[in-house]
């Protein structure tokens, strides 16, 4: 593991790059630390009337393809919250579009694949990834997120694994049931390992982009593949998921997160990941231990707690802390994203209580 990726020559870099003494990246390397780093999913999102007042005036997409833009307001963001890193604005799904995906997010819907793949033949219509130069706008906006953030904080960098996408490419959005996807992966193992290979090349190539770009860690969400039971994690995803982080992993910290499936935990350590991401459906001690504690761990606050009021919000804070136990390679974060209609207050009430 490296901490400090090569530079990108065209980034404007600090030499020493102080990020990598960060509590943040200290936490990855399971290093002893004099607090808990704390960031959110989804820290920069609807919850803000910043970021509101930003969505009333550009569209979702046009805010990830605008990069100073979309730097800027994860960098508001961070000054507000005073959190320990900034995770780049963008979305899991952009990356479909090069490869054949017509993607939209329409007003109050999320996301909608207008070509969803629902048949082994539709396979053959998503494109290799050949080029990123159609997604510089994400590779800029790392580089942006870099120049104008505190050196002593590192920039994550992200991708959705390869299941999630799959899911999204499948289903043509959100789902419930992801029962299309699951659908395909039975009737059509091959097709279905065709789809994951490429979009796993797709992400590694990706990470890798983020990291030359200058992000210091990159986190890969498996959102949804929690609706799957282990035996099939491990035939139709693990290798997948392990092939799209190897590359990104033999240079920086990787996070791994999943959600909805403690017993997929022994398995997504097993795919890959400096870091494992875990929800709040298991306690984060319990969750350590089938994990392993040769890993570092990230989590895993119940993002519905900070609908509560500010005492529970800190008790519970507190209480995710306790189960770390004091032990080197906790990263304090929700289980999931913050929900839009969650109170500013209750998250500077959690970082409070995660700083002491
Ligand atoms: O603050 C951050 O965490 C950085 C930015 C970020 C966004 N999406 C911005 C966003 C990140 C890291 C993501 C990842 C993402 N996108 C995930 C993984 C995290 C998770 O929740 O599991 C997923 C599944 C997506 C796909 C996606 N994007 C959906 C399902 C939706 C619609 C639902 C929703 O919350 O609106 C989005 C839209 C989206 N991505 C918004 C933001 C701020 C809201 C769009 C808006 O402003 O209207």
């Amino acid at each position: 593991m490296n901490p400090s990726p090569t530079p990108h020559s065209a980034a404007p870099r600090t030499p020493a790059g102080r990020w990598s003494d960060s509590l943040f990246m200290r936490a990855c390397r399971r290093e002893p630390v004099e607090r808990t780093p704390v960031w959110l999913m989804r820290q920069a999102g609807r919850y803000l009337p910043e970021y509101r007042a930003v969505r009333g005036r550009v569209g979702f997409m046009e805010l990830c393809k605008t990069p100073s833009l979309a730097a800027e307001v994860m960098l508001a963001t961070v000054d507000r919250l005073g959190v320990d890193a900034a995770i780049i604005f963008s979305d899991l799904l952009p990356i479909l579009e090069p490869m054949g995906m017509d993607l939209e997010f329409a007003a109050g819907e999320g996301p909608v694949i207008h070509n969803p793949v629902r048949e082994a033949a539709d396979v053959a219509r998503v494109h290799e990834l050949s080029s990123l130069d159609s997604l510089s706008y994400v590779f800029d906006c790392v580089r942006a997120t870099r120049a104008g953030l505190d050196d002593s904080l590192p920039v994550i960098g992200f991708a959705g694994a390869p299941f999630t996408l799959a899911g999204y490419c499948i289903e043509g959005g959100t789902s419930k049931s992801w029962l299309h996807t699951k659908s395909l992966m039975y009737r059509s193992p091959s097709a279905w390992h065709d789809l994951m290979d490429r979009l796993a090349r797709a992400v590694s190539a990706y990470l890798v982009a983020q990291l030359d770009a200058g992000a210091q860690v990159v986190q890969v969400f498996d959102s949804w593949v929690g609706c799957l039971c282990p035996d099939d994690y491990r035939r139709y995803v693990l290798p997948h998921s392990r092939l799209a982080m190897a590359a990104a992993a033999a240079r920086a910290p990787v996070i791994h997160f999943a959600t909805g499936n403690p017993a997929l935990l022994p398995l997504l350590a097993e795919a890959g990941g400096t870091v494992i991401g875990v929800d709040w459906r298991i306690g984060l001690d319990e969750a350590w231990k089938a994990i392993g504690h040769d890993r570092a761990i990230q989590g895993n606050l119940d993002p519905a707690v900070l609908l509560g009021n500010r005492d529970t919000v800190r008790q519970r804070t507190l209480d995710v802390l306790a189960a770390a136990g004091g032990r080197p390679g906790h990263i304090f974060n929700l289980g999931h994203g913050v929900h839009p209609q969650t109170p500013v207050e209750n998250v500077l009430e959690l970082i409070a209580a995660v700083k002491g």
